[in-house]
């Protein structure tokens, strides 16, 4: 089976995400890419980090009315209400494509219940060639959709039920940007995912995710004040590009010091992403690896970019790899 050109360990750039080799950190974010390689006619895969999938349910879904998806001034606003193929299509014509692709891919599973996630997760830990997935727990646009993101308890629960189902997969889980006036703080839903208490299902392996994605959109939403209608036909949605980076720093920031660093757990940083400096504020602030998801709107070539600019940034900072450079950030004066 053809397999992504060999990642070199002495590249400056190249990363390992939970046990999962990556040559760049620079991954396209899920949803935002197509359902797996749409985007290979436009950009190189054999350059970029890695492509998670489009969240796939076990159900196919039509998702949301248009508008789902608007550019706003600070970023873009979607309710795409989780549109896709459904895990059977997925199994059947997306699957069998996975190990020719020149790049790593990470599998993305939603659902609305605990079962569901269990459904895609078995399915997906059959599929060879796709080294972990993502969990979205998180989608700000479904009704429902935000439950398992917005309570560490049942985040707990559903993080249990799918670890023993991917005993081949490493389990990434993608958090909510719980950060303003929420009850719970970010770390409370990091030591959720990461000490769900399922029994390990293999050597070296956690208890709980293996890693923490970044976050996912902010809820929001937009109104037309001439016709007084919302712009997006769910009313509301997320918000994703520059306006929510400073945010998902802070995230990666505080999930990083307070909890990640000491249990070993890497950060996927998510939020934003548009430059290289924007993709090392996150490496700073604690992240192994990002995920760039509105900036392939605007090019879909910027994660071959990023990893250049990256690149060049380590060596000027006088390291090795940038591994040394997770959570590097300095405090003193
Ligand atoms: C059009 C669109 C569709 C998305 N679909 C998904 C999805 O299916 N699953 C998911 O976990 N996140 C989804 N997201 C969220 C992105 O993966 C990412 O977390 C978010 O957009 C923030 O990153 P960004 O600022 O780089 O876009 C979607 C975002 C956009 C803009």
């Amino acid at each position: 089976m053809p397999s992504p050109t060999p990642i070199s360990p002495a590249s400056p750039i190249s990363v390992d995400l939970a046990g999962v080799p990556l040559r760049s950190p620079v991954l396209m974010a899920a949803g935002t890419a197509g359902t797996l390689d749409e985007m290979a006619g436009v950009v190189d895969l054999s350059r970029v980090g890695g492509l998670v999938t489009k969240s796939i349910t076990r159900h196919p879904r039509e998702g949301n009315q248009t508008w789902r998806i608007l550019e706003c001034k600070v970023g873009m606003l979607n309710a795409i209400g989780l549109a896709n193929i459904g895990i059977a299509e997925f199994e059947e014509h997306i699957a069998p494509r996975v190990g020719s692709l020149p790049t790593t891919v990470i599998g993305s599973i939603a659902g609305f219940s605990i079962d569901d996630y269990v459904q895609v997760a078995a399915a997906m830990d059959g599929i060879e060639a796709m080294p972990a997935v993502e969990l979205n727990v998180s989608c700000p646009n479904v009704h429902g959709g935000l439950e398992f993101g917005a309570d560490p308890a049942l985040l707990r629960e559903l993080v249990a039920a799918v670890r023993p189902a991917l005993p081949e997969t490493r389990l990434l889980v993608k958090l909510s940007p719980v950060a303003v006036a929420a009850p719970n703080s970010i770390t409370d839903f990091a030591r959720a995912a990461i000490e769900s208490g399922a029994e390990p299902n293999g050597p070296n392996r956690r208890p709980g995710a293996d890693g923490l994605c970044i976050a996912n959109t902010v809820p929001a939403m937009g109104i037309d004040v001439r016709t007084r209608r919302p712009r997006l036909a769910n009313v509301t949605g997320g918000l994703s590009g520059p306006a929510v980076h400073p945010i998902a720093v802070k995230l990666v920031y505080d999930a990083h010091r307070l909890v990640c660093r000491e249990a070993g757990v890497p950060i996927v940083g998510i939020g934003g992403v548009l430059t290289w400096e924007d993709a090392a504020e996150f490496i700073l602030a604690g992240a192994t690896a990002v995920e760039v998801g509105t900036g392939l709107f605007v090019d879909p070539k910027l994660p071959i970019k990023l990893a250049r600019g990256l690149e060049t940034w380590v060596r000027r900072q006088g390291v090795a790899n940038i591994g040394e450079l997770v959570g590097a950030l300095r405090l003193d004066g």
